[in-house]
């Protein structure tokens, strides 16, 4: 594509970063930590995937339905701000990113109310619930209650809550957070993490909640399906 093509695709990554900083100063989409923060950079593949798809040809429902044929766990994503407020909400976006350094990711609305406290937290900790824990993930995706009351707790290592009786539990720097659409990705360093085996995850998809079933001993290999991710 010559120069002067790019210039329209130049101008509006400049209107989009100018109205991504002043919304949301706190999101960068550099690797930098929170207390580093750098101003929104947009690079020219994030660039050309903002210009270059067509047109959905689906209805929002079925763009819904399609991704809830995707069966994912459930996490409560968990934070304490620097006053001491206690963070959590509900999350089935958590996936892993890389094994070396140890990244994972999750994303959240941008409307979601705890987008300006889990911005700033320099750490946060990612709960994966068990199947006994289905009433917690439903509590932590509310908004009209205090979602800490009777919840069993201890503060980890950097600070974030650990829920009790998780099937496993990751705490995480904050190390990045990339706007993309109307969700905001986080990438998460992790520095301890711990599970409990013998636990049964809870699993989610098309909108409820399910616990596993073992179909038959699986004969791939799980350190060639990480190299393949
Ligand atoms: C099973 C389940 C998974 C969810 N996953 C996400 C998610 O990955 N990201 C997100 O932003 N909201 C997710 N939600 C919705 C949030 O939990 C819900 O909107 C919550 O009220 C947001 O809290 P906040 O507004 O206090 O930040 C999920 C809800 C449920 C029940």
């Amino acid at each position: 594509m010559c120069e002067s093509n790019l210039e329209p695709f130049r101008q509006q990554a400049d209107r989009l970063r100018s109205i991504i900083s002043h919304s949301y100063p706190w999101i960068s989409s550099s690797a930098s930590g929170p207390e580093r923060r750098a101003p929104v950079n947009f690079t020219s593949s994030s660039l050309q995937a903002s210009t270059g798809a067509q047109a959905p040809a689906f209805s929002s429902r079925d763009f819904r339905d399609a991704l809830g044929m995707f069966a994912t766990g459930v996490t409560i994503v968990t934070a304490r701000t620097a006053d001491g407020q206690l963070i959590g909400l509900t999350a089935n976006s958590f996936n892993s990113v890389s094994l070396n350094p140890p990244l994972v990711l999750w994303s959240l609305a941008s409307k979601a109310a705890s987008l300006l406290a889990l911005s700033q937290a320099t750490h946060y900790a990612i709960n994966v619930l068990t199947s006994q824990q289905q009433a917690l993930a439903e509590q932590f995706a509310r908004r009209d209650i205090d979602r800490w009351a009777g919840v069993d707790y201890q503060l980890g290592r950097s600070g974030a809550p650990l829920l009790s009786g998780v099937a496993a539990t990751f705490e995480c720097f904050n190390r990045s957070r990339h706007a993309e659409g109307d969700h905001v990705i986080f990438v998460g360093e992790v520095e301890h993490c711990t599970h409990h085996a013998e636990t049964s995850p809870l699993v989610y998809h098309g909108g409820r909640f399910y616990t596993e079933r073992l179909l038959s001993i699986s004969t791939v290999d799980d350190d060639k399906v990480e190299q393949t991710r």
